[in-house]
């Protein structure tokens, strides 16, 4: 969602601005905003549309010279996306200027209070009601900036990441966090200042960051340093500088013509990154601090809830296969968003798996603290370390994909169910529900998937021509059963969020009970048929796509025959064991909605009103 970055220090702030508004983009936004100090006059320059845009309206409105800068990019949520409610945004006196990250709830009922004291708005944003609340606290109680941002946050009720300096003070920056994440980026010698949602704006300047946690503020202070305290209770917070371990080259897109594509194609080496370490085949073992350190809770559990939303919850519906049939451990799983608000029975001795590529997903962080409030324990499966969610649990395993910077999710959705599967088989091995040379022989599968994506990869040419001859049509059928169920579910949603095309995912089977009355000579129908699984049920399914005129694209193993004489296309995937199956299928699935998003000329990294990581509910 909104993306936020700031300078301070002794170099032109606004290229070190806009080049970071341009790696966070990744996040979803609709306008974008900078504003800039040089010496004299705080200048704000900002526009509905992509930073680009902003670039040429700078270029024409301001100079842009000056070492203290803030750029945002908004995602509207109050107040439609347009040059006056992009951020920044100025308080009525004109000093004071905020970018902001965020909700703020009570804003309206503020936005009363200020209205009876004399304040006019100009916007319909919640971030103007929040920059004039605090200019207010600051005339009313004679405090300095950061105190009266202090103040006024604790008015406040909602999520936040801000960042807000005076034009009479501007060698002084405040920052804040709650539900939003926030990164200080710290110069060679402390010298130099950077601020943003993640740390890819500053790589290239410095591998030091402090992330602030919730309820912290920051005051940043050109040669003097940065002071975290408590927003609550004002108390001085020590605070730990982490060495980032991102480099450049790993949020560039390197030769490819889009992050997803590449990010497609890292998929071998992410899998094998995720298992390095902890599957040790010739030992036979996997070793996973976060299982081990909680051995007996696992194996007491009455039962596994996962939480996740979107891809990350097709994930959690794959590991309610794997859970159940490798370790016998009864899984529900459950949409975050739903989960956080009905009621639900949480026991102490159940475990809440929470997945999420961001580690920040506003659902998914609010169930899992409704869960430990209910005293179960959280485990969290997350790709950015240090995110929320990871620190929230108390326990958890990385997936360790690397940055995924395309809106759609891929590489995240494989490493995860590869975290998943390693899990279920350290927990089967511990509670004896699988054989030895069952557990040896899904190690040795598990090791050989990397290279079996890489033979999967190689069908592109293929998925090109079949991604030409369904390009323009209207609607997508998704077809899977058990394991490839919820591929089905990807496939669709991939198609859905960056081709505009609607695509339905649905289990084989309940075809009959109503989506086969879609079906025509002008629906495409794509059916996971691989050997293992089912293959015979399916391919009576194929039959009675067949029998109405439904034009069959089979996702089939290598050397099929019999999906092979039936349908209009075939996608081959290698051969491996039933449960690892969504890791091959599911890669045919993504490149055929690369291709179509690609040749309806579709904006594939950043589609439309997506954002990467939904940090507002
Ligand atoms: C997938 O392609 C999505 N863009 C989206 O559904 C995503 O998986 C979801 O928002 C959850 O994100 P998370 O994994 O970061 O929590």
């Amino acid at each position: 969602m909104c993306g936020i970055v700031g300078y301070i220090g002794p170099r032109e702030a606004y290229p070190i601005v806009i080049e970071g508004l341009k790696r966070l983009e990744y996040r979803g936004y609709d306008s974008a905003g900078i504003a800039l100090f040089d010496g004299t006059n705080l200048k704000v320059s900002k526009t509905k549309g992509k930073v680009a845009d902003l670039e040429t309206r700078a270029t024409q409105e301001i100079s842009k010279t000056g070492n203290v800068g803030i750029g945002h990019t908004r995602w509207a949520t109050h107040g439609v996306p347009n040059d006056v409610n992009s951020h920044p945004h100025l308080s009525n006196s004109g000093d004071l200027v905020i970018i902001h990250n965020g909700i703020i709830e009570n804003y309206d009922a503020l936005k009363q209070e200020l209205i009876k004291r004399g304040y006019t708005f100009q916007s319909d944003t919640d971030t103007e009601v929040l920059i004039n609340l605090i200019e207010d606290v600051k005339k009313q109680e004679g405090v300095k900036l950061g105190k009266a941002v202090q103040i006024a946050l604790n008015q406040v009720i909602g999520a936040y990441a801000i960042a807000v300096f005076d034009k009479n003070k501007p060698e002084e920056v405040v920052v804040a966090r709650l539900g939003s994440p926030l990164a200080i980026g710290i110069g060679k010698n402390e010298d130099e200042f950077f601020i943003a949602s993640d740390a890819s704006p500053f790589i290239e300047y410095t591998k030091n960051a402090i992330y602030l946690e919730d309820e912290e503020m920051a005051v940043i202070r050109f040669h003097k340093g940065v002071k975290v305290r408590k927003i609550k209770d004002d108390t001085l917070v020590d605070t730990y500088i982490q060495e980032l371990q991102l480099n450049l080259e790993q949020i560039e897109k390197g030769g490819y013509d889009h992050f997803m594509l590449k990010e497609i194609h890292e998929q071998p080496k992410a899998i094998t990154d995720t298992y390095r370490g902890r599957l040790l085949r010739n030992e036979a073992i996997i070793k996973m601090a976060g299982v081990e350190d909680n051995m007996k809770k696992f194996l007491n559990a009455n039962r596994i809830i996962i939480v996740a939303c979107g891809t990350s919850w097709h994930a959690g519906l794959v590991a309610e296969y794997i859970f159940e049939d490798l370790a016998r451990i009864p899984v529900e799983v459950e949409y975050a968003s739903e989960f956080r608000y009905r009621n639900p029975v949480i026991r102490e001795d159940d475990i809440v798996i929470a997945i999420s590529q961001s580690g920040e997903t506003a659902d998914t962080l609010a169930a899992i603290k409704l869960a430990k409030s209910k005293g179960a324990f959280v485990f969290g499966v997350c790709n950015v370390v240090g995110s929320s969610i990871s620190r929230e649990s108390h326990a958890g395993a990385y997936t360790h994909a690397g940055p995924e910077i395309g809106v759609a999710s891929t590489k995240a959705f494989t490493t995860q169910i590869t975290v998943l599967t390693l899990i279920a088989l350290r927990l089967a091995r511990a509670k004896g529900t699988i054989t030895s040379s069952d557990f040896r022989q899904h190690l040795l599968e598990l090791e050989m998937i990397p290279k079996k994506v890489e033979k999967a990869l190689q069908s592109d040419n293929n998925i090109k021509i079949i991604s030409d001859a369904y390009k323009n049509v209207s609607n997508f059928l998704y077809l899977g059963r058990g394991y490839n169920f919820p591929v089905a579910l990807e496939g669709a949603l991939k198609l859905k969020e960056i081709s505009y095309i609607h695509a339905e995912g649905y289990p084989a089977a309940e075809m009959k009970h109503g989506p086969i009355a879609l079906i025509d000579e002008n629906m495409p129908i794509v059916v996971i048929a691989t050997k293992k699984g089912h293959y015979e049920k399916v391919v009576s399914n194929i039959q009675e796509i067949k029998s109405r005129k439904g034009k069959i694209i089979g996702i089939v193993t290598e050397g099929d025959v019999q999906v092979k004489n039936l349908a209009d296309h075939v996608i081959e995937v290698p051969e491996t064991l039933e449960s690892l199956t969504p890791l091959l299928t599911t890669i045919p699935l993504q490149l055929l909605s690369y291709h179509i998003a690609v040749m309806l000329n579709k904006n594939v990294d950043q589609p439309r009103n997506l954002a990467k990581s939904v940090t507002v509910e």
